[in-house]
């Protein structure tokens, strides 16, 4: 049976005593998935993944989900490159807090990263896990964010004159397709319950929220300002620090994430899928 450590962290597990790179019977695929519902981002070390076993692994749990910005990698339909030559200047990728494509009317229940060439220091992966934030918010925090809709939308990262837009593409090595759909705008409630556990959490921040419903954007500034800097207190983080062939898969429903740097000099390269959403 699979072991499962806790990071002793605020979210995160490490899980051993499985191999990965061999099918999966119910009972593994069973047990996984309740590590991962509990401990919402796990991490499995020394399993030598190929593509076709990142596919397999993150079919277990769902159909693949739609990537809508990046272009697959060669040969590929549902695999991204994650990737940042040695020598690459441009601004690190997914630096700020998110959670993965929320803006989708049914965003990615999970994400899963395998580990492609490490970097021999930094390029840690950052979580915060948005059940504990929800709990610790004093009342009267809660009152004022418990019962808003969250305008989500792509644009502020990929519309034409995004954060990785058109002025961004050179230098960048990672295959990432601006496009003017990222306009659009859908909303999800800010607290909700998590679609398998249903324990309260609070869903995305702001980059990919862009407002609140019945409020102006004056309104709405300085409440996803205030709310963004809870989300993320060190509390509620729990910091990865990546190994090579190692593999990560973690629940966009219940935690933010994002990528760190300080590994200038050395490349990092990762691939991932989404696990599309929960359909019971
Ligand atoms: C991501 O947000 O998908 C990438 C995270 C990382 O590069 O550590």
């Amino acid at each position: 049976m699979i072991e499962v450590k806790p990071s002793g962290q605020a979210c995160g597990a490490e899980v051993s005593g499985i191999d990965l790179t061999k099918p999966l019977d119910n009972a593994q695929m069973a047990a996984i998935r309740d590590a991962w519902l509990e401990h919402h981002v796990l991490s499995f070390p020394n399993q030598a993944l190929d593509d076709d076993g990142l596919e397999r692994f993150s079919r277990y749990f769902g159909d693949f989900g739609v990537d809508p910005f990046f272009n697959p990698i060669a040969g590929r339909k549902n695999i991204a490159a994650i990737l940042r030559e040695a020598d690459e200047t441009s601004p690190l990728f997914a630096e700020n807090w998110h959670s993965d494509w929320s803006f989708q009317a049914h965003p990615p229940a999970g994400t899963c990263l395998m580990a492609v060439d490490i970097p021999p220091v930094g390029g840690d992966t950052l979580f915060a896990n948005q059940h504990k934030a929800f709990d610790a918010m004093p009342p009267e925090m809660r009152e004022r964010f418990e019962g808003v809709t969250a305008i989500h939308s792509a644009k502020m990262a990929y519309a034409p004159d995004g954060a990785y837009g058109e002025a961004d593409e050179e230098g960048r090595s990672m295959d990432i397709r601006p496009d003017e759909s990222a306009r659009e705008t859908q909303t999800h409630p800010l607290v909700r319950p998590h679609p398998e556990t249903g324990k309260l959490g609070l869903f995305s921040c702001m980059g990919y929220i862009i407002g609140f419903e019945g409020l102006s954007q004056e309104e709405a500034l300085p409440l996803l300002t205030e709310l963004y800097a809870w989300q993320s207190k060190d509390e509620f983080v729990y910091r990865h620090k990546w190994k090579p062939d190692m593999l990560i898969m973690w629940d966009n429903r219940s935690v933010l994430h994002k990528a760190t740097g300080g590994y200038e000099g050395h490349r990092r390269e990762l691939h991932r899928t989404t696990i599309a959403a929960y359909s019971g």
